[in-house]
């Protein structure tokens, strides 16, 4: 697997079921914060925080019994801040069928022992897929800054 990327399966079991027997959102959270922290601390090896959580979708619910499996991708990398993307596949163990129940985007920083943060490697885009990601996460960005300058100026008029 390459350095950008990190694959993790995990099996739902009844412990992670919500009041209607379904996987509970929460435990999904935390389990794409595991894998947005692998991800972008293995790509830049460095300690990592979330910095934000963007688009979290849940397409389709999640049952106990399944497998899933998260696929991250570091999409773009700032100075400090790198985007990982993460696709969430679950599969019925007995039919193998799989179904695209979850996507979303983390933001997390490198940040360096004593409280200062890192600078993160370029990342190579070499694929067509991999420009793409780039370009959609580099419009997230600024669209995540155009919200926060809209908001600002709304607190002030
Ligand atoms: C992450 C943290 C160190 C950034 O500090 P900061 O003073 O905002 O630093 P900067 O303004 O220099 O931003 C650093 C990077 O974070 C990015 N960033 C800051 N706020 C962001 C936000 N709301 N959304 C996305 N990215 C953000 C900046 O764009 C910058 O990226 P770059 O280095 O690639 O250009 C600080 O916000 C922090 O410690 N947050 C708490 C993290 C944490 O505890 N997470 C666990 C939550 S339970």
């Amino acid at each position: 697997m390459e350095t950008h990327e990190v694959a993790m399966t995990v099996l739902m079991t009844p412990d992670m079921a919500n009041f209607s027997g379904k996987v509970h959102g929460g435990a999904l959270l935390k389990l794409l914060d595991q894998v947005a922290y692998a991800c972008a601390s293995r790509y830049a090896a460095s300690y990592v925080v979330t910095v934000s959580v963007d688009q979290v979708v849940f397409r389709q619910p999640i049952h106990v019994g399944e497998l899933v499996t998260f696929l991250g991708s570091v999409n773009h990398v700032g100075t400090s801040s790198m985007e990982v993307g993460i696709k969430v596949l679950a599969e019925n163990i007995q039919t193998r069928a799989t179904r695209h129940v979850n996507s979303c985007f983390f933001t997390m920083v490198a940040v360096a022992e004593h409280d200062g943060k890192n600078r993160v490697a370029a990342l190579e885009l070499r694929t067509p897929e991999q420009h793409r990601r780039s370009r959609q996460a580099v419009l997230r960005r600024k669209l995540r800054e155009e919200l926060a300058a809209r908001f600002a100026s709304a607190a002030q008029s």
